[in-house]
């Protein structure tokens, strides 16, 4: 989070109700420290999806559908539909549960697979990428994904400020060294990539939209 505490629970008190299910991945989430987008990211995102009208959208990194979820609700007022990509059969089958209960199963095409193995053999584009996957991969991703945004589409990506310590001079421990430089590099490549218009929000852990232009 970049602006204080304070700030960030009025803001997530100002968003619509959830319902139980999601507050009851919010809960798995927490008490397993399963990595998930914030309620206010995830409200963002169904957002996205639906003032873009996003019809084919694709996820890469699902855990236990959390994101998904909020994707899947953005499709369903724009008639499309969410592609989910996790390596982790655990969450994923935990995923297909939660939005099977939540009515919105028919909206999603899971994927129990490794994205860097997967995403080289699709071929027809989307409207809306989201990343949410491995840090360190990060850089792999844009190669692979940049051909398959429709032009007049978004890439999304989640974790881009990582805790902040993007910022050249921040203090963290050296485990995070390969991971941080990653998402350095990931950042340089997106913001100068030929194409697209890139914002970069201090939202959540970091969010960034880059929009492919014709
Ligand atoms: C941060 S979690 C995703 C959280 C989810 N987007 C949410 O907000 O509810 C990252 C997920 O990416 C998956 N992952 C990491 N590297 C991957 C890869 N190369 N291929 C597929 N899944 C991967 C992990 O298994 C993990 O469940």
């Amino acid at each position: 989070m970049f602006y204080p505490f304070e700030l960030e629970k009025y803001l997530e008190d100002l968003l619509p109700n959830r319902d139980t299910l999601l507050l009851e991945m919010e809960q798995a989430a927490l008490e397993e420290t399963i990595p998930v987008v914030t309620p206010g990211v995830g409200n963002f995102l169904q957002l996205l999806v639906e003032t873009t009208g996003a019809r084919s959208v694709l996820e890469i990194g699902t855990a236990i559908g959390y994101s998904t979820m909020y994707l899947a609700k953005g499709v369903t007022k724009t008639g499309g539909k969410v592609v989910t990509i996790d390596m982790n059969r655990g969450r994923m089958e935990r995923a297909i549960e939660y939005l099977r209960r939540a009515g919105l199963d028919a909206q999603v095409e899971y994927k129990i697979e490794n994205a860097l193995h997967y995403l080289p053999r699709v071929s027809e584009p989307f409207d809306f990428i989201f990343i949410d996957a491995a840090k360190g991969e990060y850089p792999q991703y844009l190669d692979l994904l940049v051909p398959l945004v429709r032009t007049g589409g978004i890439l999304v990506v989640d974790n881009v400020l990582f805790r902040g310590w993007v910022v050249p001079g921040s203090t963290f421990d050296e485990k995070y060294n390969k991971m941080v430089g990653a998402v350095r590099d990931f950042l340089n490549k997106l913001v100068h990539l030929p194409g697209f218009r890139v914002s970069i929000l201090p939202f959540g852990d970091g969010l960034a939209i880059a929009r492919k232009e014709g």
